[in-house]
């Protein structure tokens, strides 16, 4: 076991560590009243992204509160859009609103060569993330998929049936690949800055992956994302990336071939028996605790995480949630959680 790089990233190398590393998708954000007097104080949601003291300040106070084993930088999928030159905002109660791509002329706006200096300060809170934290706690980078913000770009904001942007991809095929072109260089170039800036693993969020027929999602989520991975591995050899097919269901194991991703992320609909037999012999797996049930607490939360940890004990496993933390989530189930899982390893060393 290496005595440099802590639990989380041992674990992700496919070492077998003492424990269990743990670390929650949105660990960082409003269910926490410390997160939400700082960002009262930022302004508006993208004020706080692009302040770096600010958004190191958030980054680490889930990492003083519960002690994860690794953070993840405070930031936003959506920066990366807003960096290409499109109009974003975040609305109160509304979530992100987008000025919408419509056809040829709006995707050849989009500039590639303005995003280093937008995002500038988004690399500088993770150098001053990364000096923060303690050897042990691993720093993660992030970015969305091209197919996820590709749905926030041209829907321009959330989607329930996602009719925009799947009518592009289905009927405007040429066109929609120089949008997702674009997007595979810019995630390449965002995820590298990170890594440059001091960032040890890096997560690709597909969080809308799972509304693609099969032959669309091996199109528009493994072949981009197979792009991005092979190109940041030729750049950056050691970082591992964890991939994150959000309900991709039946299409875990494709995905797993196709992207050679490190680790993935299963959802929280993915039966563990079957993850453990098809994706857990392949790479490393992390999740998958239902969102809700840490909202809820109590004994159901503790046996789905016994069951969880049980289910991925021979293998490589980081646990976390099969999706964000909720926003109305009471803090103390997270330190519930966390000591729970804490006890099970200490119950192992000592057996
Ligand atoms: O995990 C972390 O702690 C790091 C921070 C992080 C945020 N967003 C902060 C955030 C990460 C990793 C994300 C990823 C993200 N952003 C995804 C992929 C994961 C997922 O949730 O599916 C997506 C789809 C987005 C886009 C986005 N950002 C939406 C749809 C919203 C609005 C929904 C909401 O909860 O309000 C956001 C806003 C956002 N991103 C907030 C936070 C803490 C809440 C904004 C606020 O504080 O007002």
């Amino acid at each position: 076991m290496s005595e440099t790089s802590g639990i989380f990233l041992d674990t992700l190398a496919g070492q077998r560590s003492a424990s269990t590393p743990i670390w929650l998708m949105r660990q960082a954000g409003r269910y926490l009243p410390e997160y939400r007097r700082v960002r009262a104080e930022a302004g508006s949601f993208l004020d706080l992204c692009y302040n770096p003291d600010l958004a190191t300040e958030v980054t680490l106070q889930p990492i003083r509160r519960f002690g994860f084993d690794a953070a993840i930088l405070f930031s936003d999928i959506l920066v990366v859009p807003h960096g290409l030159g499109q109009e974003v905002a975040f609305r109160e109660g509304e979530g992100p609103v987008l000025e919408r791509l419509d056809g040829e002329r709006s995707i050849d706006q989009l500039s590639l060569d303005r995003m280093p200096d937008r995002l500038a300060p988004v690399y500088q809170a993770v150098g001053q993330i990364r000096s923060a934290l303690s050897r042990e706690t691993a720093l993660i980078g992030f970015a969305g998929s091209p197919w996820t913000v590709a749905t926030y770009m041209v829907e321009g904001g959330g989607s329930k049936d996602f009719g925009r942007v799947k009518a592009l991809a289905f009927s405007e095929p040429a066109l929609f690949e120089r949008l997702i072109d674009i997007l595979e260089q810019a995630t390449v170039r965002h995820l590298g800055a990170q890594i440059d800036a001091g960032a040890q693993a890096v997560q690709l969020f597909d969080s809308w992956a799972g509304v693609l027929p099969p032959d669309a999602f091996e199109t528009w989520v493994t072949g981009p994302t197979q792009r991005i991975v092979s190109q940041l591995k030729r750049e950056h050899p050691t970082v591992p990336v964890i991939g994150f097919p959000r309900q991709a269901g039946l299409l875990y194991p494709d995905y797993l071939t196709g992207t050679n991703v490190d680790g993935i992320s299963l959802d929280s609909t993915v039966p563990l028996p079957w993850a453990a037999s098809e994706l857990q012999s392949r790479a490393v797996v992390q999740g998958n605790l239902d969102s809700a049930l840490l909202f809820a607490g109590g004994d159901a939360m503790l046996q789905a995480a016994s069951r969880i940890r049980e289910a991925f004990r021979s293998g490589p496993h980081i646990f976390n949630l099969g999706h964000g933390v909720m926003q109305h989530t009471p803090p103390d189930n997270v330190a519930r959680l966390v000591d729970h899982l804490r006890a099970l390893d200490a119950g192992e060393a000592a057996a």
